[in-house]
């Protein structure tokens, strides 16, 4: 490929980084138009029952109301398209204004839409909503026998499944057990620095611009052109940055259909932006989950039954289902298992993905639980996890693309100090009096690519622009597009620029489920390929063709010149060619797919997650004192900016771990602490600064051209059972109900 300097696997600068902290990266709510309105949503304040009056004469009268939007007056909206919303996939299917039902407390039943915002924030504050309270549903263990089972998450994912006989094993075999044990995950909301925020802009009736913040500007173009009954060309979305999403932002959600309703009825762009409350309430969760395992392990601690059932909520308008057992079949090498989910309709806001959606959840309960057992077996943590290694995904007796999980477990080890653990809990004292101690976990998450496209623009100056349909959600996909190009084109970083988050642009995937950098990759390198060959035949076929009479295979391309190999007087610059041949530009497009590998291997990244805690005995306060996490995400293309998505990731788990955490009032169904003062993410104080991230590096050949699979996601998985595992060795109190606060310690 190219003969220049390695520009994929060095590290590299964002080339976004300038516009993010000068704060010139344009968001969804930076963007103005002439004669732009303020939206502010009207919410329910009831989480059941239907609206019988909206009484909006007092609002009405509020200086600078323009309209107030309601069932009555907005525009009819249609049904979704059962593919974007069936089968588990995320998103609510139900639209606003369909009815005068309250299914959760916050639902939008419309919107002040005033000449600025804080106009419309008060006028709203004024509206008064009459309602006929519905019986309320609140109670998850209490309503557990309604539970469905449901069976596919996100149209994949099977969500009942077994091998073997786990019962019979149960009742047959005298194996060490742990029996049953429950491990329990609250609510958790989407805290993104960025809320959610649109900018409905029509032209005439037909034509919508729509600038909101999403990471699936494709979906949500299909999602807008069904529900207001466009033809799909008329819609257009645009995003270039997106503040974090944490899981959220991109499926189908009511707050954004609002925004271009309003602006349809006052004939003006509306910008309709969130506030952090409405974050708890407007764009999905984390539902809560409650999940119990069994393990049977025989004295030499090979497993020999593994168990995973979850009870978890949706709300009464959608069922989506926390995945927590998805990857319970295939981490382990274990001959009978059996995995169930079980999902309550409450009157709850509808859940969605969220950082490792079913992996954070799921691998709290598993790996603590392997961790339990271990203690039971006397086996060391690590020894007992190799017992059980998985040669091959025993889910579908696949073999891994790739899969190098002992490495990671022998470095993190080595790394963090394991061998000289005292595997007593409670032994280990601070000088300071705060107990010390060190747990471990596994992480595994699945390797996904997903089709793909892009389009690469030479210009005479011989700068290139590379255009695809995908995001940037602050993880590196502008640095990522520019490395593929130049490392495709041999040109150096900064002849190319990148343009992503437009509907215009060749189509891609949502920017979730850690798959873009395998995705938008190789269609970059297709794109190239064939500028490439544009390039080659205009060189040695074209008019007044500089290298003409030269094979094509003897042709380099390296530093924005086409050579001949075998001549080196033969020559020329991209500039000069377009110059010569009278094209102003040169444009080629590529894609790519999954390949056949995808139906004949398992693919997942895997990692091993290390952290040394210091519980205060007094106060009951956890500190996480050290990191270390290893990880084999096959060829690592940017060491910097993914060691950067690690840090993020295991952030995630601190926060997961020991703070994160909606409460729900169960008698009103209000989320009661819907705030960042209350509602805790971590922050500087609270990562160690002895965090050490490494990366195996080992390219998966398996995989699409570079060998690189995903990460970020993986950052999250394994790290809060880490943390409990470390806790319970500093304590030896065993904390299965996340977070672990204070209290739950003294
Ligand atoms: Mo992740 S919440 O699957 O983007």
């Amino acid at each position: 490929m190219a003969q220049s300097p390695a520009v994929l696997g060095t590290p590299r600068q964002r080339v976004d980084g300038k516009l993010t902290v000068t704060g010139t990266a344009v968001y969804a709510s930076d963007f103005k138009v002439d004669g732009m309105a303020y939206g502010c949503l009207i919410q329910s304040t009831i989480a059941s029952g239907t609206v019988v009056e909206i009484d909006q004469s007092e609002a009405e009268k509020a200086p600078g109301v323009i309209a107030i939007l309601t069932r009555q007056n907005a525009p009819k909206l249609q049904a979704l398209p059962e593919e974007l919303t069936g089968n588990g996939e995320p998103g609510e299917s139900r639209l606003p204004f369909q009815d005068d039902q309250v299914f959760f407390q916050g639902q939008h039943l419309g919107a002040v839409i005033a000449e600025t915002f804080e106009q419309a924030r008060e006028a709203a504050a004024l509206v008064r909503v009459r309602y006929q309270p519905g019986e309320l549903r609140t109670d998850l263990l209490g309503l557990a026998d309604q539970a469905i089972e449901p069976r596919m998450w996100a149209g994949r994912t099977k969500l009942q499944d077994k091998r073997g006989d786990v019962d019979w094993v149960w009742a047959n075999m005298p194996q060490v057990r742990l029996v049953d044990e429950t491990y329990s995950t609250p609510i958790e909301n989407h805290n993104p620095i960025e809320p959610g925020a649109a900018l409905a802009v029509w032209d005439g009736t037909d034509h919508l611009m729509l600038h909101v913040s999403t990471r699936g500007v494709d979906l949500t173009q299909k999602v807008v052109a069904a529900a207001f009954g466009l033809p799909i060309e008329n819609v257009r979305i645009v995003c270039p940055f997106i503040g974090g999403h944490f899981g959220s932002k991109g499926f189908s959600w009511s707050y954004f259909l609002v925004a271009v309703a309003a602006a349809r009825i006052v004939n003006r762009p509306v910008r309709l932006v969130l506030s952090r409350p409405q974050m708890f309430d407007s764009m999905g969760q984390r539902a809560r989950t409650i999940q119990t395992i069994g393990l049977a392990a025989d004295e030499n601690g090979k497993l020999a039954a593994l168990k995973h059932s979850t009870l978890t909520h949706s709300s009464m308008i959608y069922q989506y289902t926390e995945p927590c057992g998805s990857l319970t079949r295939s981490v382990y090498s274990c001959p009978n298992v059996q995995i169930n989910h079980r999902l309550v309709q409450l009157d709850f806001t509808t859940p969605c993905p969220m950082r490792a959606p079913g992996e954070a959840p799921g691998f709290f309960a598993l790996e603590s639980a392997m961790d339990e057992l271990a203690v039971k077996l006397n086996i060391d943590p690590i020894e007992f996890r190799m017992r059980n290694y998985a040669d091959k995904d025993e889910f579908d007796q696949r073999p891994w693309s790739s899969k190098h999980l002992k490495e990671c477990y022998d470095r993190g080890a080595a790394k963090i100090g394991w061998s000289s653990r005292n595997p007593k809990p409670g032994s280990t004292k601070d000088p300071d009096g705060r107990l010390v101690g060190l747990g471990m976990a596994t992480a595994v998450y699945p390797a996904r690519q997903q089709p793909a496209a892009a389009k690469v623009i030479l210009s005479k100056d011989g700068s290139i622009v590379v255009q695809s349909a995908t995001h940037e959600s602050g993880t590196g996909t502008y640095t990522m597009m520019t490395q593929f190009v130049a490392d495709s084109l041999g040109v150096s970083m900064d002849r190319v620029r990148s343009e992503l988050g437009d509907t215009q642009f060749p189509p891609a995937p949502v920017n979730g489920g850690s798959v873009l950098t395998a995705s938008v990759g190789p269609a970059v390198v297709a794109a190239c390929t064939a500028l490439r060959d544009k390039l080659i035949s205009l060189a040695v076929d074209g008019p007044s063709a500089a290298l003409s009479g030269q094979a094509k295979t003897d042709i380099v391309i390296t530093d924005g010149r086409i050579s001949s190999a075998k001549d080196t007087s033969k020559s020329i610059s991209f500039s000069d060619l377009l110059t010569n041949t009278g094209n102003q530009t040169l444009e080629a497009e590529g894609s790519a797919k999954p390949g056949d590998a995808y139906q004949k291997l398992a693919f997942f990244s895997f990692g091993a997650i290390f952290v040394e805690v210091k519980v205060d005995p007094d106060l009951g306060e956890v500190r996480v004192t050290r990191v270390v996490g290893v990880y084999d995400v096959g060829k690592v293309l940017n060491p910097l900016l993914a060691r950067s998505q690690m840090l993020g990731g295991i952030t995630f788990g601190i926060g997961m771990a020991l703070m994160e955490g909606t409460i729900p009032d169960m008698a009103t169904g209000r989320m009661v602490n819907a705030n960042l003062a209350e509602y805790h993410v971590p922050v500087s104080t609270d990562v160690p600064p002895d965090f050490v991230v490494e990366f195996l590096d080992m390219p998966d050949t398996n995989m699409a051209d570079n060998g690189a699979r995903g990460l970020g996601e993986i950052g999250i998985v394994g790290a809060p059972a880490a943390i409990a595992n470390a806790v319970y060795h500093a304590t030896g109190k065993r904390i299965r109900d996340l977070p672990i606060t204070p209290d739950k310690l003294v």
